[in-house]
């Protein structure tokens, strides 16, 4: 039997994801939204496309969470995307309904599924997810590194101009303005980018990193990225379901790892058929330290914000 996961909210990053997951003959996928009909329209126009992209997924598509039962993973998608001039913050009140809403229904037909969440405002949503779920946490993970990492690898190859392939890169953090692109552990072919960069070309490059989702809504003007959201969902989503053990950075509820209890942060963490199997420690200067702290207070005022907004 195939690997089954299922993808809440039927939107730009939702279908893509569903799209790639298929295209990559990954599993079986169930897409979800709440709208009658987008769900179904979307799973049978991409059903339609397998043949001729040559894989046998099966795709399904739903307004109710019984056809979601059983799945193996959970990509949650669903809410309110930004638009020009709002943070990912002004997302806070509503997507927690929604993702609160999501969670409760996800984790009744899927009880052993894990969770990636994609939306935003990312680790807030994480903690929504966790504490509606009462998962343990290695099976909720939140999708943001591997997306800011993505753009960040980018933007160094086009300046250096050389293939995406050569770059490995390494973005902590929240998913937010605060993020910390870590060019010492920033690479092209194992080669540092501090040696092959000038440090005034770095902080253009980490400040378009940083800008980069906003880059994205600003030129696109009714919604924000989806194509890059939904390759990082992917590529996380492909290394639990092949046991990869793959180090990716994600979103991972730390427990005293890097100084930081009991919050969702942004670092590097070996994800297998667990979910989340170690959280990888880097040894950081006190400057990356401060960064990483800044990033989670962050995160920590949304959580608080939070809290004053009862049910
Ligand atoms: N249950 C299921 N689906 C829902 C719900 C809900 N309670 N509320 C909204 N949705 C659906 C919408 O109907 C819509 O189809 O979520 C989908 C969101 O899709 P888009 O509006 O296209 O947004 P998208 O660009 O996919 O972004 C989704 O990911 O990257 C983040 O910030 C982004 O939070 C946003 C999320």
């Amino acid at each position: 039997m195939n690997k089954k996961v299922t993808v809440v909210g039927a939107g730009n990053v939702g279908a893509t994801a569903a799209q790639r997951l298929a295209e990559k003959e990954l599993c079986d996928v169930v897409l979800i939204d709440i709208i009658e009909g987008v769900p179904q329209g979307k799973a049978l126009d991409l059903a339609e496309a397998a043949p001729i992209e040559k894989h046998d997924a099966r795709l399904t598509g739903a307004n109710s969470y019984e056809a979601s039962a059983n799945s193996d993973i959970v990509i949650i998608t669903a809410g309110i995307p930004r638009k020009p001039g709002m943070s990912r913050d002004d997302l806070l009140a509503t997507n927690r309904k929604i993702i609160k809403s999501v969670t409760r229904e996800v984790v009744r037909y899927s009880p052993q599924a894990i969770l990636i969440i994609v939306s935003n405002p990312l680790d807030a949503m994480c903690h929504v997810a966790i504490e509606e779920s009462g998962f343990a946490k290695n099976k909720v993970i939140g999708m943001a590194g591997v997306l800011d990492s993505a753009r960040f690898r980018a933007f160094i190859a086009a300046e250096l101009n050389v293939s995406v392939e050569n770059i490995q890169a390494l973005v902590l953090g929240g998913h937010g303005d605060t993020m910390v692109p870590l060019p010492r552990f920033s690479t092209v072919a194992g080669v540092p980018i501090t040696e092959l960069l000038d440090s005034e070309k770095i902080a253009d490059l980490v400040k378009r990193t940083r800008n980069g989702g906003a880059e994205i809504v600003n030129l696109l003007k009714t919604g924000s990225a989806y194509y890059a959201p939904a390759s990082a969902a992917v590529e996380m989503a492909a290394a639990i379901l092949k046991d990869k053990k793959k180090i990716l950075p994600c979103a991972a509820y730390l427990n005293g790892e890097y100084g930081i209890n009991g919050l969702f942060v942004g670092v590097p963490v070996k994800l297998g058929s667990a979910g989340i199997e170690q959280i990888v420690c880097l040894n950081l200067t006190e400057e990356e330290k401060k960064a990483l702290a800044h990033s989670a207070a962050a995160v920590q005022e949304l959580v608080d914000a939070m809290k004053k907004m009862g049910e």
